[in-house]
């Protein structure tokens, strides 16, 4: 017989017994603390960079107001002592429903980048959803995963030759699902970005993907290596892609038999259209009020999109997820699981490959105690009759 799983939540008794010794954790475990300490720790750029978002950050805000405007009810006299966190989306199986959002340009706050995020994810068992835009390889972070469950994430490009280039590596290097984001079709209005003039891809941060791609190398003169600018100058014109239909997606589905999933999904229509279109799975996302100030709380459009597919479509959320009990509400308004973006990108920047492992181990401690405390044992329980709406703020 196997020996049962250690409880996610027992990491506080780790913590606890350390502490005996005399250590105590490395970062911060409430995440106001984590993201001012990042503040002290990162240069101004790469902070803003991070924690910023569109225009007045009205919508950064609204991510995380929403998560306060639903309470959690726990019931009581339910024996919790044994949890089931795990879960499978789109044959992807999780060790509980969390998993690495895309996360562009890494190495702004940690040399080692998506690779030591990889090697965390790798120690966890939970799979990373690699960005398109990140500072490493996607065969490079594939070769630190080894066998850890993984996605690529898609910036669909103006030329269609590199879309099913960057498609063809990421099946060939063990990615099994495409992610493509949808609402990035331009770059937003960044007031914090633009005050420091501060676009990291312009300074060659965030672009190994194409500049390793041999669709993206052939278009140029001289490889990236001997005029970097010009290289730089031809991603600018690929990288985003405001032409962009439902028509489409059928290109996408014609080139890989990945499933394919879309982020950034928050109106009900939309899901409809790409249920209809025959995609596998949805993100609601409004990218963390990156993109368009102003939009709804990702939290608010999940359970309109959950109502709007058929019961067994995967509906995965982000946008806003910093505590265990944000996953438990997350998880009861619907979704099957839930990406984390930035809490560990401040333990990236903090503490490199360990930061990111005590930023999520204390994410799954503490859903796997709120999950108990709430008087729940495993996730296909929890469910809307778990939560209250509350005006109180
Ligand atoms: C992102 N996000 C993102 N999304 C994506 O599809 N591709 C990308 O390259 C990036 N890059 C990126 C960089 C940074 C610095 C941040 C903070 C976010 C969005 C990300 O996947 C996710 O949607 C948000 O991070 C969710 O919001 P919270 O929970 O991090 O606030």
């Amino acid at each position: 017989m196997s020996e049962p799983a250690v409880p996610f939540g027992n990491y506080q008794f780790e913590i606890y017994l350390k502490g005996l010794a005399g250590t105590l954790p490395a970062l911060p475990t409430s995440y106001k603390e984590l993201e001012s300490t990042a503040q002290q720790a990162l240069s101004a750029e790469a902070f803003g960079y991070v924690a910023g978002g569109a225009g007045e950050e009205i919508t950064v805000k609204a991510n995380r107001a929403a998560f306060e405007r639903w309470r959690i009810v726990p019931r009581m006299l339910v024996d919790v002592t044994e949890r089931d966190l795990s879960t499978t989306v789109l044959g992807t199986d999780l060790p509980a429903p969390v998993m690495f959002a895309p996360v562009g340009v890494m190495s702004i706050v940690h040399d080692e980048a998506e690779k030591a995020v990889a090697r965390a994810a790798r120690e966890l068992g939970l799979p990373m959803i690699l960005s398109n835009a990140a500072s490493n390889t996607m065969e490079d972070v594939a070769t630190e995963l080894q066998d850890t469950p993984r996605w690529f994430q898609l910036y669909w490009p103006t030329d269609n030759d590199l879309a099913v280039s960057f498609v063809g590596r990421a099946k060939d290097a063990g990615y099994r699902a495409i992610v493509v984001t949808l609402d990035t079709r331009l770059l937003a209005w960044r007031p914090r970005d633009l005050a420091r003039a501060y676009l990291p891809f312009l300074k060659g941060e965030g672009v190994a993907n194409y500049l390793q791609d041999p669709v993206f190398r052939k278009a140029l003169d001289k490889s990236p290596e001997e005029d970097p600018q010009a290289a730089i100058g031809h991603w600018a014109t690929l990288f985003s892609n405001p032409g962009l239909s439902w028509d489409d997606l059928a290109f996408l589905q014609d080139h890989t038999d990945l499933p394919i999933v879309l982020k950034g999904v928050l109106h009900p229509d939309d899901a409809r259209k790409a249920v209809d279109a025959g995609v596998d799975g949805l993100i609601v996302s409004n990218h963390g009020g990156r993109q368009v100030d102003g939009a709804i709380a990702a939290l608010e459009a999940l359970p309109e999109i959950v109502d709007a597919v058929p019961g067994d479509f995967p509906v995965l959320f982000d946008s806003g997820i910093r505590t265990g009990a944000d996953v438990f509400k997350a998880i009861a308004l619907g979704a099957r699981a839930v990406l984390v973006g930035r809490p560990y990108v401040w333990g990236l920047g903090l503490g490199g490959q360990e930061g990111v492992k005590q930023v999520l181990r204390s994410l799954l401690a503490d859903f796997d105690l709120t999950l108990a405390l709430s008087g729940y044992t495993k996730l296909s329980d929890v469910g809307q009759q778990a939560l209250r709406r509350t005006d109180a703020l």
